[in-house]
């Protein structure tokens, strides 16, 4: 569904993302029905993939009025749909919802980009081989509170998306520490680990913070961010 591509080198352990209209295929088909067989732990982590592409596109500088309404809907089928196809990997109707989400989310990140999640979880990826998708949300809580201070709007979206209720005239921190944790619950409720359930060690947090938050896609994060703000980041999504 979209004009990027992951490339893993194994020598350097790094992966690149070649991007532009010729890595887009002309031609895709989306069918829930070949989700079925995927077990618990991949429905969960494909799912959070969906879901972060969803929430940082809103909240990327590239961000715009479509991605969010395509982002914004992604959202909230994930959180209505990924519990039931994580608990039963035949509800067709959940399968389906979420071969939708996935779809808007690569759309609303086609249009707009993915940040610092997918920052992180290329870099976690690389280093330990950890699936993509808990790689990206293993942060995720952490990286939205962050922004929030950036584009307080943005993370209002997000909050109502999810199904939150923020108090009117809410701090935009505190809106970020609401969704934060609400996001934090919802991933331990699928079995999503956290960084030190998936055993990255605290002290290779740096190694991950110098090469995440170096030049690339953390760029595109909507608040400026350096390698000291996402090892802040890290360092406080290890102690979840
Ligand atoms: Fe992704």
């Amino acid at each position: 569904m979209t004009q990027y591509a992951v490339i893993s080198d194994m020598k350097t352990h790094t992966k690149r993302s070649p991007v532009g209209p010729l890595v887009r295929a002309t031609f895709a088909i989306v069918d829930p029905m070949l989700t079925v067989g995927m077990p618990p732990s991949v429905t969960a982590d494909t799912g959070m993939d969906a879901f972060a592409h969803c929430v940082e596109a809103m909240t990327a500088v590239q961000r715009n009025p479509m991605s969010d309404i395509l982002a914004e809907r992604g959202i909230s089928l994930v959180m209505q749909y990924l519990p039931k196809a994580v608990k039963d990997g035949k509800d067709i109707e959940a399968r389906t919802q979420m071969s939708f989400a996935a779809m808007l989310g690569g759309y609303a990140f086609n249009d707009s980009n993915t940040h610092l999640g997918h920052a992180v979880g290329h870099t976690l990826g690389s280093m330990y081989h950890i699936p993509h998708g808990n790689a990206c949300s293993a942060s995720l809580p952490e990286i939205l509170e962050c922004e929030a201070e950036a584009v307080p709007e943005a993370v209002e979206q997000i909050a109502k998306a999810m199904g939150l209720r923020v108090k009117k005239g809410a701090a935009p921190a505190d809106v970020g520490k609401q969704v934060s944790e609400a996001l934090a619950k919802f991933m331990a409720s699928i079995g999503q680990k956290t960084l030190k359930q998936l055993n990255v060690p605290e002290t290779d947090l740096a190694k991950v913070a110098e090469v995440a938050g170096g030049p690339g896609l953390a760029m595109s994060s909507a608040r400026k961010v350096d390698k000291d703000d996402v090892l802040t980041i890290l360092k406080k999504a290890h102690v979840r």
